[in-house]
């Protein structure tokens, strides 16, 4: 997971507006990615889980990067009071797990990494929603 995320971030690098969701059961798997992602994009620090602050940001060489975690959200309404439209309005990767939960206020994704989980691994699936998901993608493929 660690690895595909460092590959998706190389694939992404060259782009600094992407809304990339993160699907899957709890466990999954979606925060392993976002933490090789970062990793991918240079960041040597630690990540968390947002959890319970929904969104914790990062900046690595100028670049920012919001990791958001809507699980424990109650009603969309929490999103309007830490301000989300501005998550978006600005030039930022945003990594999102639990989309479905902030859906009405979420932007569209460019890409859609859903995780499924198995005994032995985890079978990930890339799907691009926008001309520039595909451009990822395609970088991605090679
Ligand atoms: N192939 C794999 N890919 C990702 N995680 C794996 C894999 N194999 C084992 N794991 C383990 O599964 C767990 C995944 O946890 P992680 O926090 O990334 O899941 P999550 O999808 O973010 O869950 P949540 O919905 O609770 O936020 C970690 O403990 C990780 O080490
Ligand atoms: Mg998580």
């Amino acid at each position: 997971m660690l690895a595909f995320a460092t590959q998706i971030a190389s694939a992404a690098h060259d782009y600094s507006k992407i809304i990339i969701f993160l699907q899957g059961p709890l466990g999954a798997g979606k925060t392993t990615f976002v933490r090789g992602f970062l990793r991918g994009l240079g960041f040597d620090g630690k990540v968390k889980s947002p959890t319970y602050t929904l969104v914790e940001p990062y900046e690595i060489a100028e670049r920012k990067i919001f990791h958001f975690d809507f699980y424990r959200l109650n009603h969309v309404k929490e999103l309007l009071d830490i301000g989300i439209e501005e998550y978006f309005t600005v030039h930022a990767i945003c990594l999102i797990e639990w989309p479905e939960k902030g859906l009405p206020l979420l932007p569209p994704a460019d890409l859609i990494i859903e995780i499924a989980m198995h005994d032995t691994g985890r079978d990930v699936s890339l799907k691009a929603h926008s001309l520039l998901g595909e451009k990822i993608v395609k970088e991605y493929l090679g």
